[in-house]
């Protein structure tokens, strides 16, 4: 096998600016700040940066609205300090992507300020415009993501233009060839900078069906579109002329081509679970998040037997898979997957499996220290225009009374999941200046352990299993490099699954106990004999007894075959 490239080597970890280290006291991430902890990183031992949108915004949809895209978010700092934290980062051997926007731009960038300035304007057709229905209403009925009618009326020059999320987040028109090659220039102008690839945002989302067909199911549009409240299918049924349409597989490559047209293998990451964006295996992504494997209320052996066979079994020849338990979008790892009893021991848990899986992991910035979904309680505090537009539709147009409205709504926004990062039991967790006003408020937990400060030094620590673990992973070619091969298919308690490495000719078998209860699996693998590499219980090193082996609740062993 052709030796691994460093993006499948790599694991990630996704940094969201805003929350990660506020150098300035203005209660708002910045680059000096990240800057300031890239050794913490590195000696985390993770090896790649991806960095949620750090351009200018007004941030109704947290930087995923830009205004420009060629420049740093004054609030955290400027190029300079881009151009330092990026060279810090790769003297440190970090590699760094970032967050590419090119469904939509925010309504305040500079090409729909000029797009909405008259139907005349040159700049006109770079987004998507459409006259009224006859009844003056949208031009058909799609969705936005978001909520509410995909369609918004430009008063002043009487059309519709289309945004599959916020109505501040105009969809650009990618059939306008001006349009790529703006965008194509943003992409040629941060990898001149140096950076190493790009994380590509909701990217199924780029064309829509030229004849705008209405959907026929029987919604009104807005009313129910929500993933967490409707079927998946039903979800993916509404937007289906929205999403995954002709155009898109041909633009990848073209995008392909062009990040490839620079040394240093930069990467590309699709925001999709889809693996025809791997192409034909190699001329399109190199990685798109195998998300369904989150996508459960509780991850058990027969689950992620069922999505691996599915994800391996469809991957194209020559694409690498790629695992991911948690984002800006989702609910933390910790109050995800913890069941209130038990959660230090599933968090070691899930990311023994995310780390041991065949494919490049991702991670979320503060999972290594059990950081937990921050508990808000009132309107004031929500960040996330998604979130408060979802409060009003509840109320206003559902007729929802308002506390089961705010209550919903403080239950599920992404606010929750985007909380500062907890560095030590310091007011403010040593995140911003003690008597500042952090951008979102700072969990209470960070002052009963949930800090960096209290765990670094702990051996029994949550963050120092990660770093465990993660140097484990970068020094064992098999997890790295090795085939997946299932045990015990029927297994309801644990997870059991062998690592095998043609190349070093290692092979690690790996058991992981979803169970709260003590498990005695026994292992016939022709007489091999085991020796412990890890475990995330006390064990004495040396050879094991396969025959049989004996897990304590949760527990999670690696070893090798000898
Ligand atoms: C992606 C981002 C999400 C954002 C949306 C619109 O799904 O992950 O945070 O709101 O795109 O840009």
């Amino acid at each position: 096998m052709a030796p691994l490239k460093w993006w499948q080597r790599a694991v990630f970890y996704q940094i969201y600016p805003r929350s990660f280290a506020d150098a300035n006291g203005d209660g708002i991430g910045d680059f000096p700040g990240m800057t300031a902890k890239l050794d913490y990183l590195r000696d985390l031992g993770v090896d790649a940066l991806w960095l949620s949108p750090h351009y200018p915004s007004p941030f109704l949809d947290c930087g995923y609205d830009i205004a420009d895209y060629c420049d740093v978010a004054p609030e955290y700092g400027t190029l300079w300090d881009f151009s330092r934290f990026l060279q810090k980062a790769h003297e440190r051997g970090l590699r760094v992507i970032l967050d590419l926007v090119l469904n939509h731009t925010s309504d305040q960038h500079a090409w729909f300020r000029e797009a909405r300035s008259s139907r005349a304007s040159p700049w006109r057709d770079w987004y998507v415009w459409r006259d009224p229905a006859p009844d003056g209403g949208p031009p058909n009925n799609w969705a936005s993501i978001f909520g509410g009618p995909a369609w918004t009326l430009d008063q002043a020059t009487g059309q519709y233009y289309y945004h599959v999320f916020l109505p501040e987040q105009p969809d650009l028109n990618w059939r306008n060839p001006e349009v790529k090659a703006a965008l194509w220039d943003a992409v040629r102008f941060w990898l001149d900078l140096g950076v190493d690839g790009f994380r590509l945002d909701a990217i199924a989302t780029i064309f829509e069906h030229p004849d705008l067909p209405d959907h026929t199911l029987p919604v009104s549009p807005g009313a129910v579109l929500d993933a967490n409240t409707l079927p998946w299918d039903d979800y993916w049924q509404l937007l289906r002329f929205q999403l995954h349409q002709p155009g898109m597989h041909e633009l990848m490559k073209e995008l392909r081509a062009l990040v490839e047209s620079y040394p240093g293998d930069r990467v590309l990451v699709g925001e999709d679970e889809d693996l025809a964006f791997h192409g034909s295996g190699d001329d399109e992504l190199h990685l798109v998040f195998n998300f369904p494997l989150q996508r459960t209320r509780r991850i058990t052996p027969a689950h992620v037997r069922a999505n691996q066979a599915l994800r391996l079994g469809a991957l194209p020849p020559g694409a690498w898979p790629c695992n991911t338990l948690g984002n800006h979008d989702a609910p933390r790892v910790w109050s995800r997957y913890g069941d209130g009893a038990h959660d230090a021991a599933l968090a070691r848990l899930h990311l023994a499996l995310l780390l041991t899986l065949k494919g490049t992991p991702f991670l979320y910035y503060g999972e290594e220290l059990g950081m937990a979904d921050l508990e808000l309680s009132d309107l004031g505090q929500l960040r996330d225009t998604n979130a408060i537009n979802r409060y009003r539709a509840l109320t206003e147009r559902r007729g929802v009374a308002p506390e089961a409205a705010l209550r919903e709504v403080l239950a599920t926004t992404r606010d929750r999941c985007r909380g500062p990062m907890q560095w030590s039991e310091a007011p403010n967790a040593g995140f911003t200046a003690p008597e500042a006003v952090p951008w979102l408020p700072l969990h209470p937990n960070h002052r009963a352990g949930v800090s960096v400060a209290a765990q670094a030094d702990d051996p029994g620590s949550l963050l120092s299993f990660y770093r465990r673990l993660l140097a484990l992973r970068r020094a064992t070619p098999a997890l790295l490099a090795g085939e997946f091969e299932v045990l015990h298919p029927d297994s309801e308690d644990h997870l059991a699954f062998l690592r095998h490495d043609r190349d070093s000719g290692q092979t690690c078998l790996v058991v992981l106990n979803f169970s709260g209860a003590a498990q005695r699996p026994a292992f016939d693998l022709g007489g091999r004999a085991a020796r412990l590499r890890f475990s995330s219980a006390e064990r004495p090193a040396g050879r094991l007894d396969l025959q049989p082996l004996s897990l304590a609740p949760f527990e999670a062993v690696i070893l090798d075959l000898l």
